[in-house]
């Protein structure tokens, strides 16, 4: 097949790869930027059968339009439906019609917003309305964030165009991509993005540092949620709107403790997550998207590849605001990477642009594949150029250590919730820790879980704790959960876990902490007592709260059906929270 890739980035450049590995005649173009007419003209002539448009802005321009008018079977959406991306307002509108899942928001003039500015609810998201390169999108937690975006888009939009003010949304992103033909629509792997420049989302935003998919923690139950209240209301939205598609759709989305949440609209594939599906997509590329193009994709069954892949983006010093062009950049071996801003030159390789090359990496594991990409990257980043460490860390689930003294029915509860209910990909139990024997330590070994007894008596609460660090340590512990521990943490292990440690108090604290709370309560003849869920600090059942719930105790008649009840709702809770807390730290 005679294929044109146009646009002359990592994503492209990665699918003109793959299209030429497939045997396919591929030129990759620029984007044009003026004359649509007489660059379709230069397709022709090529007798190019299909084009695979890149980036946004020549769809936001109509170049899709125009191949189309002249024959070209073509991947990517008219200028209409590049709105989705190419007008934040518009897609916001959009959203709201058809009830897809979204932030609150509202849009209005920049002069507007600069008046409403003083009253508005904090903190707030702003994004300008029209194509920004991924910059265009501030969160605003104070005042002065607020003016300095504000600022920013009357400097470079003016004071009548439009901007979103959103709701801030918390939790984690991903990003899916769905191959949609008039109505007919293909998912493929959910991917994750990492769009600031430094480790831990510091740093400014970026076109994007590195990707990973698929998500360990994006479940059959997640992409059923996704698709009933994102994806389906999108596509009933565009027919019900006469608005044809045939290209990539981006869904941009926040997992909140809520659900899943439309953040924004792509209308073509992400770079560098595209450098991640490509690889998982057992399909022929170039049949898939000929019946994209086609309005066939019904009758192309697409098979996904098993296993993960890793991409890591090495970018110029002084990305994004001032990348350092012209270096000479040695490259051991060129397969393994997908140059995008580099040019060859009599001296060799030069950097021409601020993303420099995407590592890729692809493995049975997730560990394995980003091992793979860090590996490939290492000889450029020895060079110079810049990458993020710590790509898919946010992907992996949280390395989580119980600790316990008792019968060990909450730890069931994890176990069970992290293997195959509300935590699994997002938590994972590496450490049963108990202080003496108990019966709970049966529970964490039929699990198949590393079980340790760390014997507390006659030793205070500081000598436990320097037995327990090592531990801890030794198996990369990264969020500690006290369930049933009856013994106070020493503070140089709660510093060890700064707000990372959680526990469940089966009474509210403001009436009574310490052991046997269920105990209290019958005696006492409570209509009904309290759960909580804390973030443990120095004191005795304090710390800031994460979670409470009631627990009816009218007709129970003894401590046993009182400690019943209760635990009920502990089983639901404890899981429910570590599930909130992981999403949104
Ligand atoms: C629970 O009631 C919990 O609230 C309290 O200790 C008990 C532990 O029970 N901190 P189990 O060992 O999880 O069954």
């Amino acid at each position: 097949m005679h294929i044109a890739v146009i646009g002359s980035g990592g994503r492209e450049a990665a699918l003109a790869l793959r299209l030429r590995a497939e045997g396919n005649t591929t030129a990759q173009f620029a984007a044009p930027t003026g004359d649509l007419a007489s660059f379709c003209g230069e397709l022709q002539a090529l007798c190019i059968e299909l084009a695979v448009i890149g980036p946004e802005a020549p769809l936001a321009a109509g170049l899709a339009d125009a191949l189309r008018s002249v024959g070209v079977a073509t991947v990517g959406p008219g200028q209409g439906a590049a709105q989705l991306e190419a007008s934040k307002s518009w897609a916001k509108g959009f959203m709201a019609r058809h009830g897809v899942a979204t932030a609150p928001w509202r849009a209005m003039a920049v002069h507007q917003a600069e008046l409403e500015a003083p009253t508005c609810p904090l903190p707030v998201v702003v994004k300008r309305d029209g194509l920004c390169g991924g910059k265009g999108v501030s969160v605003c937690r104070t005042p002065a964030e607020l003016v300095a975006a504000l600022q920013q888009a009357h400097d470079r939009d003016g004071p009548h165009a439009l901007v979103v003010l959103e709701h801030l949304l918390v939790g984690r992103e991903l990003s899916l991509h769905a191959l949609v033909s008039d109505g007919q629509c293909v998912l493929l792997p959910a991917a994750m993005d990492h769009k600031r420049l430094f480790d831990q989302d510091l740093g400014p935003n970026t076109g994007g540092m590195g990707a990973v998919a698929p998500l360990p923690w994006c479940t059959p139950q997640l992409l059923a949620d996704i698709e009933s209240e994102v994806i389906a209301p999108t596509l009933r939205g565009l027919q019900a709107e006469n608005i044809g598609y045939r290209g990539v759709l981006y869904f941009g989305l926040m997992l909140t403790r809520h659900g899943p949440r439309l953040l924004e609209y792509n209308v073509r594939f992400g770079d560098p997550e595209c450098q991640v599906l490509l690889p998982l997509i057992a399909t022929n590329l170039a049949n898939l998207l000929m019946a994209v193009a086609r309005g066939e994709l019904r009758d192309q069954p697409i098979a996904v590849q098993p296993g993960f892949a890793a991409a890591v983006v090495l970018a110029a010093p002084g990305y994004p605001h001032a990348p350092q062009l012209g270096t000479i950049i040695d490259i051991p071996s060129i397969q393994d990477l997908s140059l995008a801003g580099m040019q060859a030159t009599a001296a060799g390789w030069q950097t021409c642009a601020g993303r420099v090359a995407t590592a890729v990496g692809q493995g049975p594991s997730l560990d394995l594949a980003l091992k793979q990409a860090y590996c490939r990257a290492e000889p450029l980043a020895a060079q110079g150029l810049l990458l993020r460490r710590d790509i898919g860390a946010k992907a992996k689930p949280a390395r989580v250590a119980v600790l316990a003294s008792g019968r060990g029915s909450n730890l069931a509860a994890l176990i069970a919730a992290s293997s195959h209910g509300i935590l699994q990909g997002l938590a994972q139990i590496e450490l049963a820790l108990f202080d003496r024997g108990a019966p709970g330590q049966s529970v964490a070994r039929a699990a198949g879980i590393a079980t340790h007894q760390l014997d507390s008596t006659g030793i205070s609460p500081e000598q436990w704790a320097q037995c327990a660090l090592p531990l801890l340590h030794q198996y990369g512990i990264e969020v500690v959960v006290l369930a049933g521990f009856a013994r106070i943490l020493a503070s140089t292990l709660i510093a060890a876990y700064p707000a990372r440690i959680l526990n469940i108090h089966p009474a509210d604290p403001v009436h009574y902490v310490g052991l046997h709370g269920y105990r209290w309560a019958f005696a006492q003849q409570l209509p009904a007592t309290t759960i909580t869920v804390h973030l443990v600090d120095a004191g005795l059942d304090s710390g800031p709260i994460l979670a409470q719930e009631g627990v009816d105790l009218r007709g129970a008649q003894s401590l046993a059906q009182v400690e019943a009840r209760g635990l009920q709702v502990e089983h639901r809770l404890y899981p429910q929270t570590l599930r909130n807390f992981l999403l949104e730290h």
